[in-house]
């Protein structure tokens, strides 16, 4: 059965006969038992022991999950237990030498770290944090490219009970600012500079720049890593004196409640602000161990890399607390895929022996488009599975990736998550379902989703509707745990639930295809941004009367962003665009510059004022355009067409 979801995407996944693993993978996969779905839920909540138990915990939880029907909801109530710990300390009578985190940077040079040299790291940053006035529950800004003091400064911050904040790098000064005044964050560590593309970016000042904008008195520690000898003036700390002065410094891992805050990490809420998710210590973290073991087929000793950068959710959960909580060697590249030439990452797959490669389908789409003859130059055959995230993979993709990546033999899974389920909900478990293109898979076990109609009903099998998780899980954030963000929920439906503004639809096996955001956000590249800012941004610029920005298919990054402004009189086209991409750059950050800027006398609008996004989209898209009757301005519908570059 085919049908259209409005995005030109192909959904006749129904009858599509599921992609066994392969005997090989089977036998060696940590969860091999198909009986493991009846098992938990059998056994639900209690089934989440599973995932505790992967954990050490100082005080044993007096149950798995407390709650009823509505929140609050508490999981490993009574637990107490150190994120750093488990990540480092208990793999070290029997991991003292594996390496810990490999580190390879954009100029061919690399460095290493075992275990015993993570901990000793850890240890004196966090014996400098201690020492400078830093206690549990306050929260640090780390604001570092893919280096390796950026795991180990959140490994640091974890060990006292300081609830990090890690702002990606590429995000502008004022970016930092908002999300550091939000957080009251009183210490904020960067770096003199790092390189992109085999230029410098000069991180430091953006840090300053950050720090003269926001109201509270800030510290920063600058990491030296491009040896620009930058002034460090009043308020400013050089890491690397304040790690040598506490080297071989021991500090006592804090053992914090499992519902306390391990960090926080800003994403696109629907509104133009940033939206602050708290992850908690013991769900998450549980929660994360248990989906890389179980999803992510990660063992003890593996070579495993996540190619998605620290700064968002993905790396914070799959490169530096999942494979570090399971005891394996975690790769952090600090580059890119095509620098210096478009075969760098299957050479450092060779170099490695890598095990397990988790990308996003943007990367595996430009992979295609440069050539399946970049990967076929390298051995890949270490590879024993592949996973993608962030943002739906289409069949060709997918198909292309285990092909010429997975040598069509390793199992590729698709697994769908977000920054505010901390950990993977959907996806196939690699060593006991079948995979279908296309689809991520069934949620997994414990976990309970569906898709529904806007009257909160079930859709049937292959018609569009909304993605809702039903049950509480363990990775959830503490907004959420808590019922403060249970507003639009609760005035959705009787029963609790919670809306991830995402598409989808389902087949009768169960599995679930993304379609894609329902809300104003738009994914790009994997990377979440909200219409809002954007838009508040552009209209900014002197000589831009109104914005409105929307998401157009695009071959490489899936979505493109597309803005279409309408200009005052008197100010030139080209001056305008050059202002634009400034405003966006400085707002937010050169990730966030739109792919076009489709200049018109007016934007579509109703009767009633309102701008008719989903017009622009269809126009964006070359799509059907759809009933136009409410729109007041219909004749501006050709001049958007002709503007509009093909997409
Ligand atoms: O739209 C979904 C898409 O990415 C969104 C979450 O974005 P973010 O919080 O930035 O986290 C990205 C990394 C976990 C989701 O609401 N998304 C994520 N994974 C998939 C996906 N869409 C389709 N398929 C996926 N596997």
């Amino acid at each position: 059965m085919t049908m259209g979801d409005g995005t030109g995407r192909d959904t006749a996944i129904d009858d599509r006969p599921a992609i066994d693993p392969p005997a090989w993978f089977v036998e060696q996969a940590n969860v091999s038992d198909p009986s493991v779905y009846d098992a938990f839920e059998a056994e639900w909540p209690e089934c989440w022991d599973r995932a505790g138990e992967l954990l050490d915990w100082d005080d044993p939880y007096d149950a798995v999950f407390r709650g009823d029907e509505r929140p609050p909801f508490e999981w490993f109530p009574g637990g107490r237990l150190n994120a750093s710990y488990n990540c480092i300390d208990r793999h070290l009578p029997e991991r003292k030498n594996q390496l810990a985190l490999i580190w390879e940077g954009p100029l061919g040079d690399a460095t290493t770290y075992t275990y015993r040299e993570l901990y000793r790291e850890v240890n004196a940053v966090a014996a400098a944090l201690r020492d400078h006035g830093v206690e549990a529950d306050d929260v640090v800004t780390i604001y570092l490219p893919m280096v390796p003091e950026l795991p180990i400064l959140m490994l640091a911050c974890v060990r006292l009970g300081v609830v990090h904040n890690v702002v990606f790098a590429g995000f502008s000064a004022d970016a930092l600012a908002e999300r550091m005044e939000r957080t009251g964050s009183e210490l904020l560590v960067t770096c003199d500079g790092y390189y992109r593309r085999g230029s410098a970016v000069a991180q430091k000042n953006k840090a300053d720049n950050a720090r003269i904008a926001v109201d509270q008195d800030v510290s920063v520690v600058v990491v030296e890593r491009l040896g620009l000898d930058v002034h460090l003036g009043d308020g400013y700390y050089d890491y690397e004196a304040l790690r040598a002065t506490h080297d071989g410094a021991e500090v006592d891992p804090v053992p914090r409640a499992a519902d306390d805050t391990l960090f926080r990490i800003y994403t696109s809420g629907t509104t133009g602000e940033p939206k602050a998710v708290d992850h908690t210590t013991g769900g998450y973290l549980a929660h994360v161990a248990w989906t890389a073991q179980s999803v992510l087929d990660i063992k003890p000793g593996d070579t495993y890399w996540c190619s998605a950068d620290i700064g968002w959710i993905t790396g914070h959960s799959y490169i530096v607390y999942g494979p570090l909580s399971l005891g394996t060697t975690t790769v952090l590249y600090n580059g890119t895929p095509d620098h210096p030439e478009k075969d760098r990452l299957w050479e450092l797959v060779e170099r490695y022996a890598v095990d397990v490669f988790y990308t996003a389908p943007t990367a595996v789409r430009a992979f295609m488009k440069w050539g399946e003859e970049h990967p076929a130059g390298h051995d890949l055959s270490s590879l024993r599975l592949l996973g993608t995230v962030g943002e739906p993979i289409d069949e060709r993709a997918w198909r292309w990736y285990r092909e010429h990546i997975g040598g069509g033999e390793c199992p590729v899974v698709d697994t769908w998550w977000q920054t505010e389920t901390g950990a993977i909900l959907v996806s196939t478990l690699p060593g006991v379902d079948g995979m279908k293109p296309g689809a991520a898979g069934k949620p997994l076990p414990g976990i309970e989703t569906g898709v529904v109609d806007p009257a909160g009903e079930g859709v049937s099998e292959g018609e569009a509707g909304e993605l809702v998780v039903t049950r509480p899980w363990p990775g959830m954030p503490d907004a959420l745990r808590t019922g403060e963000d249970w507003g639009a929920a609760a005035a959705r439906g009787e029963e609790w639930r919670y809306y991830p503004e995402d598409g989808a639809t389902i087949d009768d096996d169960g599995y679930i295809t993304v379609l894609g955001r329902v809300d104003d956000a738009i994914n790009v590249a994997g990377r979440r941004f909200s219409t809002m800012e954007l838009e508040s941004a552009i209209t900014g610029v002197t000589g831009i009367a109104e914005a409105a920005v929307v998401g157009a298919d695009h071959e490489t990054t899936g979505t493109a962003l597309y803005a279409y402004v309408s200009a005052e009189d008197g100010y030139t086209e080209a001056d305008l665009r050059e202002r634009i991409a400034e405003a966006v750059t400085d707002a937010i950050g050169g990730v966030a510059k739109p792919e076009a800027v489709v200049f018109t006398p007016d934007l579509p609008k109703t009767r009633s004022g309102k701008v008719m996004r989903r017009l622009l989209a269809a126009v964006a898209n070359d799509d059907p355009l759809g009933d136009i009757s409410a729109l007041r301005n219909p004749e501006i519908v050709g001049e958007l067409q002709s503007a509009t570059p093909d997409s």
